[in-house]
Formats: structure tokens, sequence, C-alpha cells
């Protein structure tokens, strides 16, 4: 059993991981216009982790004998000017989940839920990971400015992103 605290946190986070996913997929949309098709599969592959993010909630609150709340899913931005300023969104994006998970982490060691703080651990360690590899993509999108040529080489390299599914807890 879970205290209430934490349910309604961990079923907020399902939320955020959905709008995520959501968010993501509105911009692989923006690639497919700019058919930029290793951005789009780069996307697609962001989609499916942050779908994942959530799934693994729901699952954990369920196996904690939990109750599922889910709320709308806020509409997100569908348009942006440039690669550049996709990728930046991304980041400020991310740095915000990071806060969250560790927001949920902090309620964790108030409540002392072990067995949550144990659990968040693996959010923790993948927001690590998803702001450097972001990260990565930003700073190459930095130096490429308006060198079109630059683009399409990285759009080659985003093509070979594969989605392993996680194994989360
Ligand atoms: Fe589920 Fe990108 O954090």
């Amino acid at each position: 059993m879970i205290s209430e605290k934490m349910n309604t946190a961990l079923n907020k986070q399902v939320n955020a991981e959905m709008y995520s996913a959501y968010l993501y997929l509105a911009m692989q949309a923006y690639f497919q216009r700019l058919n930029l098709k290793g951005f789009v599969n780069w996307m697609n592959i962001q989609v499916q982790e942050e779908m994942a993010h959530a799934k693994g909630l729901y699952d954990y609150i369920q196996e904690r004998d939990g109750e599922i709340i889910l709320e709308a899913i806020e509409k997100p931005e569908s348009n942006w000017n440039s690669p550049l300023e996709v990728f930046e969104a991304i980041y400020k994006h991310e740095q915000h989940v990071t806060a969250l998970i560790n927001q949920l982490a902090d309620i964790a060691d108030e409540t002392k839920d072990r067995a949550a703080a144990l659990f968040l651990q693996w959010y923790i360690k993948e927001q690590v990971e998803e702001e450097a590899s972001v990260s990565g993509v930003l700073e190459t999108l930095k130096m490429i400015k308006s060198d079109t040529h630059a683009l399409l080489l990285l759009d080659k390299e985003l093509m070979a992103r594969v989605f392993n599914p996680p194994v989360i807890g």
C-alpha cells in the first residue's frame, strides 16, 4: 500500500510522462513536415520511451495497491521555427521532468517510503541519460547553424537510433 500523497504524486507523473509523449509526437510531426527522416526516427523512439515511462509508473501504482486516476493530457505546442528551437524546447522540458522526478523522490523520503525511493532511482538515472542525449544533439545543432549539409549528416546519424524497451524498476 502507498500513502495518498505518493499515490497522487505518482498519478501526476503518469500524466507528465504521457504529456511528454504527446509533445514529442507533435515534434515528430514537425520533422515529418520538414522531411528529416532521422529526426523523425529519433522523435518516434522518444515517444515510445515516454509511453514506457508512463506505463512503468502505472504498473508500480497497481503493484502497490494504489488507485489509478487518469487526468486530461494538456495540448502540446505544434510548431517551431527550426530543429534547434525544437531541441532547446526538449532540453528545457527534460530539465522540468527531472525536477518533477526529484520532487517524487523528496516525497518518498518525507513519507519514509523505502520501496518508492528504490523504484524512483531508475527514473533518476534515466533523467541523467535523457538530458545527456538531448544535450548532445542540441550542441551539434548549435554548431550547425544554417549549414544544410551538416544538418543532413546529423539527420543520417539520428536515423541509427533504435528503441530498446526499458526494463523499469
Ligand atoms: Fe520520461 Fe523524457 O522523461
